[in-house]
């Protein structure tokens, strides 16, 4: 028999798969279709305190090898995903992701001091890598800002957190960040987040509307770029902090590959954007057939086994 199961934190999930925030995430309709999928749990879109409408559109576009996005953060406000999410917890659901993303510290500590003080218990992913908000840089690309992000709301947040980061391309950068994450009981990070600020053209023109054109890339475009990110944070954070690897997963074989690198879950975005739910169920099948060839049983037969030469 295989198992397919994971633990992050305190939680354990029947299998290791889930949406990527932002992705078919953001109205109840969404999110309910995201629970009664095949995926192991589901995250909600990242909010901000107040509803937005977001960038205008073209502001998606999907591309021969995966997306461009320039979406601007557009949710139902913070109190729509707390309601959603104090309701899960009444029906006896505490296995799911609260995305939350402030436009400044202040919001976010607002946010996470309402978590903090609710009912709700499941895992918050602390979005500090959104880069489609004109004006707003990717915290986790400022070292010394995250550290005060979390340095701020470690003061008083006890519930189980992690943080989703940009992608990072030099090694000490991703020295200087580990550095800083192992500071903090955090229970896992989330990477990658797009790639930020990419421009693709067709026709002479851009294809997405907001900032010229500008927008973060998903796909399989970065799959390279987020198993890199996985396995160097695989590496270098304390073993307590789990990994959830996002960026370029459009089959087993792709899941199979992040497992290797040292993920314990895996978050899907532009082929769930592509093919709706039913993608969790295809993919969990080309899982399991490539366990089985291999005589793996749990995702711990292989977890962060992947071989140097
Ligand atoms: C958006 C994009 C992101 O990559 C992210 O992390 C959060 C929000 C957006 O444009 O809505």
């Amino acid at each position: 028999m295989i198992s397919l199961e994971t633990t992050i934190s305190n939680k354990t999930f029947s299998n290791c798969l889930m949406n990527a925030s932002g992705v078919k995430c953001m109205t109840l309709e969404e999110l309910s279709n995201l629970k009664n999928s095949e995926s192991g749990t589901w995250i909600t879109k990242s909010c901000t305190i107040s509803p937005r409408e977001g960038n205008p559109s073209p502001r998606y576009v999907d591309l021969q090898l995966g997306s461009i996005n320039s979406m601007g953060l557009p949710n139902l406000g913070f109190e729509f995903y707390l309601d959603y999410a104090l309701k899960e917890h009444k029906s006896g659901n505490d296995n799911l992701f609260f995305s939350v993303a402030g436009l400044t510290l202040e919001d976010n500590i607002e946010m996470l001091t309402q978590i903090e003080n609710s009912d709700f218990q499941g895992l918050v992913e602390l979005n500090l890598s959104c880069p489609n908000i004109p004006g707003k840089p990717q915290t986790g690309y400022d070292f010394d800002r995250t550290d005060e992000v979390l340095k701020q709301v470690f003061s008083f947040y006890t519930k189980p957190l992690g943080v989703k980061l940009p992608p990072y391309f030099d090694i000490v950068h991703f020295e200087m960040m580990a550095n800083i994450l192992n500071k903090y009981q955090l229970r896992f990070i989330t990477c990658i987040n797009s790639i930020g600020n990419a421009l693709y053209v067709e026709d002479e023109s851009v294809v997405i509307k907001p900032k010229g054109g500008f927008g973060g890339i998903g796909g399989a475009y970065v799959k390279p770029t987020a198993l890199a990110n996985v396995r160097m944070f695989h590496k270098l954070l304390k073993k307590d902090i789990s990994i959830i690897g996002c960026g370029g997963v459009e089959s087993g074989k792709d899941v199979f590959e992040h497992i290797l690198c040292g993920a314990s879950m895996v978050q899907i975005g532009t082929q769930l954007m592509k093919d709706g739910t039913k993608v969790f169920s295809k993919i969990l099948t080309e899982l399991k057939e490539i366990m089985k060839d291999k005589n793996y049983t749990t995702i711990l037969d292989f977890k962060g086994k992947l071989k140097e030469l």
